[in-house]
């Protein structure tokens, strides 16, 4: 993503609107619903910002203390409740994949202050930062993480769950969008 996210900002984008599935580990959070991310777990500890896409100088060493963009949040949970869809912020936990979590590895995760798990937006977070985009993420759940339900976790059974989000998903990404200043 270090080509795609750095034409962009070349090109004059700004923000950076991200949507993800992912896996919950708040009892709260059942398949369908949404979260804002708040912050996020780099579990993998890899950096798109190793060798030449982090460039030699000082700025790789990029701030994440406000990774995704507290205005923008802050808009988007007023959308989300203007529209009276339920919306949460919450923590992303990025693992590398692609198998789904061991109950061991969640149990750990949620230790660790994960609410949600999945296999994206970390990395395209931590560059659009070093190429100056302010981030928003949203984070459909698609199933409970491992260990939390009965069912066997498969590529199928995710998409499923993101069937049953889609719709509302769309919805407020939408009028977030909409909502952004020009
Ligand atoms: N784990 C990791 N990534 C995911 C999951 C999950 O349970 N669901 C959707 N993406």
């Amino acid at each position: 993503m270090a080509g795609a996210i750095r034409s962009l900002a070349a090109a004059g984008l700004r923000v950076l609107v991200q949507t993800s599935a992912a896996g919950s580990l708040d009892e709260a959070l059942r398949p369908g619903a949404l979260m804002l991310v708040a912050d996020h777990l780099n579990i993998a500890q890899r950096s798109p910002l190793v060798g030449a896409a982090g460039g030699a100088d000082e700025r790789r060493f990029v701030d994440l203390s406000r990774a995704y963009d507290p205005a923008l949040r802050a808009q988007a949970l007023a959308v989300a409740h203007r529209l009276g869809i339920a919306l949460r912020e919450g923590v992303y936990a990025w693992v590398l994949g692609p198998q789904f979590e061991t109950p061991a590895e969640i149990r750990w995760l949620r230790g660790a202050g994960a609410t949600v798990v999945g296999m994206s937006t970390v990395p395209e977070t931590i560059l659009a930062r070093h190429a100056g985009l302010r981030v928003l993420a949203l984070s459909l759940v698609t199933n409970m993480a491992a260990g939390l339900s009965d069912e066997t976790l498969s590529h199928a059974h995710t998409l499923a769950g993101a069937q049953a989000g889609g719709e509302r998903a769309q919805r407020l990404l939408e009028a977030v969008v909409g909502a952004l200043e020009p």
